[in-house]
């Protein structure tokens, strides 16, 4: 018990002070609760409301992929770079050292593999995500696709998990070769994850109302950046995005599989936080290779 004699007494009272209320703004989560608000903030940055988060669950579906067959090689130097990252819990346990301290958006699905037919899936137990100190549970939805009411079902008892244990629930939008990556489906989609409890969704960008798929998403956006492009044309992918409303990046294969992974995730940092132009982007990429 404290020292109940020579304290000092209790005066700094601030009254006729209003009492301090920081406003949590992301889009959707005003009325969530302390803990999804407080995971949140950790994946999305204070200053800018956006994020790079690094993607390396490829090899869940599609085993050693290019750029990810040694992560502790290719994925471990890139992690300080990273506002979180998102990757299997076979990943992160056999790879990914704690000591990095990097918010988790853990890959919460599982089932069929590229072998077979995609987006069969279940979810994995609440208690991992718990025991992994996740910030984000991040289940695949394929709306529109054979395995859509399954998948839809994993999101829905992800949300459940959000509400009772405030691990935010990232919707990840799968796309299946049939399916078309245009402005009405990828708004379908994205809106159905919100709708369903999703509190950010991660889709593709497309050329031609991107904006409209933003607009009508009430949680945040994050953008996979798809097959490897050239550095410059990420680039642009990813400032194209974020103009339109997009709250950052989910990136993988543009990231991993780049020239100089290092220094492409921080050239997309330059565009995701600092509003970097693609060009200048390209030259802090060009300039941080040479080095
Ligand atoms: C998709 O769901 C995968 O799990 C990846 O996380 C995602 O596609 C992002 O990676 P990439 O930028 O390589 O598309």
């Amino acid at each position: 018990m404290a020292d109940m004699e020579g304290n000092i007494d209790a005066r700094n009272y601030g009254i006729g002070i209003a009492a301090k209320q920081d406003v949590f703004n992301m889009k959707g989560s005003a009325n969530a609760g302390w803990g999804v608000k407080y995971r949140l903030s950790r994946i999305f940055d204070r200053e800018s409301g956006n994020t790079v988060m690094l993607a390396f669950d490829h090899g869940y579906i599609m085993g050693p992929t290019s750029g990810l067959e040694r992560i502790d090689l290719t994925i471990n130097p890139l992690l300080e770079y990273a506002d979180c990252i998102m990757c299997t819990r076979g990943a992160l346990r056999s790879t990914i050292p704690p000591m990095a301290c990097k918010p988790l958006a853990l890959r919460f699905s599982a089932g069929t593999t590229v072998l077979t037919s995609l987006n069969d899936e279940c979810l994995l137990s609440i208690e991992e995500a718990i025991r992994l100190d996740a910030c984000a549970i991040a289940p695949m939805v394929a709306v529109g696709g054979e395995f859509e009411a399954v998948t839809i079902k994993n999101l829905a008892a992800c949300a459940d998990f959000t509400a009772r244990y405030s691990i935010p629930t990232l919707g990840v939008t799968a796309v299946g070769r049939e399916l078309v990556r245009d402005a009405r489906y990828l708004g379908l989609a994205a809106r159905v994850c919100a709708e369903n409890g999703a509190n950010f969704v991660k889709t593709y960008y497309c050329d031609e109302g991107f904006e409209k798929v933003v607009a009508a998403c009430p949680v945040p956006i994050v953008i996979a950046g798809g097959k490897k492009l050239p550095e410059s044309e990420a680039l642009e992918l990813a400032y194209k995005a974020v103009q339109s409303g997009a709250r950052g990046v989910d990136m993988g294969r543009n990231i991993f599989q780049a020239e100089n992974p290092a220094a492409m995730i921080q050239a997309v940092r330059a565009v995701v936080h600092k509003f970097a132009k693609p060009s200048e982007a390209f030259e802090l990429y060009k300039d941080l290779c040479a080095d």
